[in-house]
């Protein structure tokens, strides 16, 4: 999404940079592919909201009445803040874990919300804690791929769920314990291309119908999130026909083996939010090294913001499109040249433009100036969930855009007082 240079500089004159921008529309829109998807009676969409917890997009889910897939005790305690109901009938709220920690246990004690547990030993957590409620399994189907290899979701090296041969044993220590059964769960990944997600979905739905006769409780199947974002060509999304049917089919495939009504579920973090936020920041100087015996010389575009915002690229080489704002990209007789963009923190690791071998991957764009603005598209999804206090910068602030054009602050830059907000002299 291109935004007007006039708009993103007054913004920057208000807020300063680095700042985050959503955009109502776009995010809107791909909450109307999801329902697109899921407007099949007995197919229901969460939203893994790791993927943007802010409670302004916690709140248009809510009223798209979109469920939550929530991992942490305080992602729960969020969507109850953004307005969406705890409780088991319907268990709108589901917290996915490999482990419990902090408040996780105590939250869906009292929250009555529906754990998805991801290792065997989570049965006697929850009998610690008191839990007697339903629980759902997530299972390692042993296959499925993420985007890239260490966001691996299923397979002998994902640390993900509980592997398919233990899923039996797992679910006889759960009816020791008393706890129903009443879903089963898999994410597989969002890496594949379209092909592979339509085969592996396939694929795990029958599993999935496979061990209907063990989990009588049964009241759901969730197939988990990993519909793809393509942020190298927005022109290639998913094709939304032939994923909807297959929801549908997948539904009454799973319906007509267990003989009853049964829910399935998605769960997609990114997809929703993904194309719908930019990192805008300011190159502050254009600087080179040069070509030696170590290797070739590079031309470093120096920015405000770093992996303290948006850490994908330097954390797996994750590529987001990048513009030098009031430049027409698309001229195609505009000058360009090989750029590295790097961002001010103590760290060499810190480059918008890596691949995934964490080698330099310059970008072809025109040459900045400093003062220009630069954005790195495509940053809504695992972008401000995933930044830090690193270098005790502080998160830069939250803008949303309204459909009318209103800009509202959702959140505002942080400050060294709220980075010492939890420090403490405390003796024990
Ligand atoms: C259990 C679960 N659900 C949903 C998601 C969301 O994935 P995505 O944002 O790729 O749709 C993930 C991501 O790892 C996950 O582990």
């Amino acid at each position: 999404m291109h935004h007007p240079p006039a708009l993103l500089r007054s913004l920057a004159e208000k807020v300063g940079t680095p700042y985050w921008l959503y955009d109502a529309r776009v995010i809107r829109q791909r909450i109307a592919d999801i329902q697109f998807l899921t407007n099949t009676d007995g197919v229901q969409a969460r939203f893994a909201m790791k993927a943007c917890p802010a409670t302004k997009v916690l709140r248009e889910m809510h009223a798209a009445g979109i469920w939550i897939d929530a991992v942490s005790g305080n992602e729960v305690l969020r969507a109850l803040h953004a307005g969406h109901p705890g409780g088991h009938t319907p268990p709108v709220i589901c917290l996915t874990a490999d482990v419990f920690r902090d408040n996780a246990l105590d939250v869906i004690r009292e929250h009555g919300v529906l754990p998805n547990i991801g290792s065997p030993g989570q049965i006697a957590d929850l009998v610690r804690a008191g839990y007697r409620g339903p629980i759902s399994l997530r299972v390692n189907p042993g296959f499925g791929h993420g985007h890239v290899n260490s966001c691996d979701t299923g397979g002998p090296s994902s640390k993900h769920g509980i592997w398919h041969d233990d899923l039996l044993a797992t679910k006889d220590a759960a009816a020791r314990a008393g706890l129903a059964v009443t879903m089963l769960h898999a994410h597989i990944g969002s890496g594949p291309q379209f092909a592979e997600l339509h085969e592996n979905l396939t694929r795990l739905a029958a599993d999935f119908v496979a061990l209907l006769p063990h989990f009588p409780d049964l009241a759901a199947v969730s197939l988990g999130g990993g519909i793809p974002h393509n942020y190298k060509d927005h022109g290639a999304q998913v094709p939304m026909e032939p994923l909807h049917e297959l929801f549908d089919t997948c539904h009454r495939r799973l319906c007509s083996a267990a003989r009853r009504e049964l829910r399935v579920e998605i769960e997609p973090g990114r997809y929703y939010v993904a194309p719908g936020c930019t990192l805008v920041t300011r190159v502050t100087d254009v600087k080179q090294t040069r070509t030696n015996e170590k290797g070739s010389g590079a031309t470093f575009a120096m920015v405000d913001a770093g992996f303290v915002d948006l850490v994908r690229p330097a954390m797996y080489g994750s590529y987001h499109a990048i513009d030098i704002v009031g430049r027409d990209d698309e001229d195609p007789n505009m000058a360009r040249e090989p750029i590295v963009i790097a961002g001010p923190l103590c760290e060499s690791g810190d480059i918008f433009t890596r691949d995934d071998r964490e080698l330099l991957a310059p970008r072809m764009l025109p040459r900045p100036v400093a003062g220009d603005l630069l954005t790195l598209r495509d940053a809504g999804a695992y972008g401000y969930a995933m930044s830090s206090n690193y270098n005790s910068i502080g998160r830069a602030p939250q803008l949303w855009l309204e459909e009318d054009g209103r800009v509202e602050m959702i959140s505002r830059r942080e400050t060294v007082e709220d980075l010492l907000k939890a420090e403490t002299s405390q003796f024990l």
